[in-house]
């Protein structure tokens, strides 16, 4: 049988020259990030899952799962770049610098007095409003939450949940993010949005530094276990802030010899792809509805300042249908015997559907060769949300929805 993945690879990204800086994506900022978040009561590092079961079936070292779903009680990572880019904006009306700042500070009466009242506003498929109205919350802060079209009740009452005026809108990610921005221009509120754009790159840049928290932690669960870094990662995007931290993150810590790395996209939002393909450096979009089941990837426009990153050092790319996703979500929820279940949402379990396929596929051996996946390899993925909403989550492990034969309608 032959699957419709597409695959770009990306010599450039280990040749030398004049490359998007990293700089602040570093190893010295992700243990300020981290120290943050461990002034938090409810922050512990999320497992990393050793599936050596798995590894065997794939025939490679190791295969080892972030799992998000474990992150301070919000089922996914995203509070960790929100959460860090309103902390950073708070330092800042405090005059302080952010490693001085503590949930015990930001959580003060104090601070409160003298920040005053914020509304923080934010345009989301949820897991991102969530961590948004979680951040608000702890300081008395508002919150309002834009949804795009067709986002699930569920995902929308957790972000009600936590305090938010949210609501869904009519319209694609992309465009409520525009709505958003221009609410947030006429009423004074603070934009807290997970993508950069010319003139909006601030509060971008921080979330990025936020999501370096995962590598940063797998590095050191790795170590504990006397395991070397990983040899390979697969980064899932929507904008690619997530995707472009981490790898910013990797290319700053290893430099030459940082992981072989490739960003996982569904065929219907898939503009890093496409922006790769294009192959002049430009970012290119995708438009219209892009109904993935893979809600939390179905953006079309690029994190600017993730995309220059991804450009410049991610090793391939890689467009997919969405049945890959909720293989992923099979493959981990139901493990090899003796492995751990992890389980894993739509967008979280996209990595791992795709790595299977690209172990066990012949059609697909041209991506393992270019991206030198074999017996001694170390996969690192990241499972980015748990069950977010566990109606789809039960339609897909107990009834088997989005299978290979679903291929033409993705
Ligand atoms: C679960 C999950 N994984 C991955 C991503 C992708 O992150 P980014 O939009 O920064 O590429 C998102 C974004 O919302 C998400 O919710």
């Amino acid at each position: 049988m032959t699957t419709s993945i597409q695959f770009i690879a990306n010599p450039a990204a280990r040749e030398r020259g004049d490359k998007a800086d990293t700089a602040f994506l570093s190893p010295e900022k992700a243990a300020v990030v981290r120290n943050y978040f461990k002034s938090f009561a409810e922050y512990t590092p999320t497992p990393l899952v050793a599936l050596p079961g798995l590894s065997k079936k794939l025939g490679v070292s190791g295969v080892y799962v972030k799992d998000e779903s474990k992150r301070m009680g919000l089922n996914a990572f995203k509070v960790l770049g929100c959460g860090f880019a309103i902390a950073s904006v708070i330092a800042e009306r405090l005059d302080i610098d952010i490693s001085e700042l503590t949930a015990e500070i930001l959580r003060s009466e104090e601070t409160k007095k003298k920040v005053g009242e914020i509304t923080f506003i934010s345009a989301t498929d949820g897991n991102h409003g969530r961590g948004v109205a979680w951040a608000a919350r702890q300081m008395g802060q508002k919150s309002v939450i834009y949804m795009p079209k067709g986002s699930s009740l569920i995902r929308l009452e957790n972000i009600q949940a936590e305090g938010a005026e949210a609501s869904i809108t009519d319209m694609n990610y992309d465009d409520a993010v525009r709505l958003a921005w221009k609410q947030s221009q006429e009423k004074g509120w603070i934009m807290v949005q997970d993508t950069a754009w010319k003139g909006y790159e601030d509060i971008p840049a921080w979330i990025m530094q936020g999501y370096m928290t995962m590598a940063f932690e797998a590095l050191e669960q790795l170590a504990a276990i006397k395991e070397s870094a990983p040899t390979h990662v697969f980064l899932q995007a929507g904008v690619g802030s997530y995707a472009g931290g981490i790898q910013g993150f990797l290319a700053t810590a290893f430099g030459e010899n940082r992981p072989i790395t490739t960003v996982v996209e569904p065929h219907k939002a898939n503009c890093i792809y496409k922006s790769a393909e294009a192959g002049d450096g430009k970012p290119r979009f995708t438009t219209g509805d892009m109904d993935t089941l893979m809600a939390g990837l179905a953006c079309g426009e690029p994190n600017i300042i993730g995309w220059d990153i991804l450009r410049d050092y991610a090793d391939g790319y890689i467009s997919c249908p969405d049945w890959v996703a909720a293989n992923g979500m099979r493959i981990l929820g139901a493990p090899m015997p003796g492995d751990p279940q992890v389980i894993s949402g739509e967008s979280g379990a996209v990595t791992a559907g795709l790595l299977h396929l690209i172990m066990t596929r012949p059609e697909l051996a041209h991506i393992r060769e270019q991206l030198k996946i074999d017996s001694d390899s170390r996969v690192l993925l990241i499972s980015t949300e748990g069950d977010t909403d566990p109606d789809i989550y039960r339609d897909i492990t107990w009834f088997g929805n989005h299978t290979e034969k679903e291929k033409e309608t993705c």
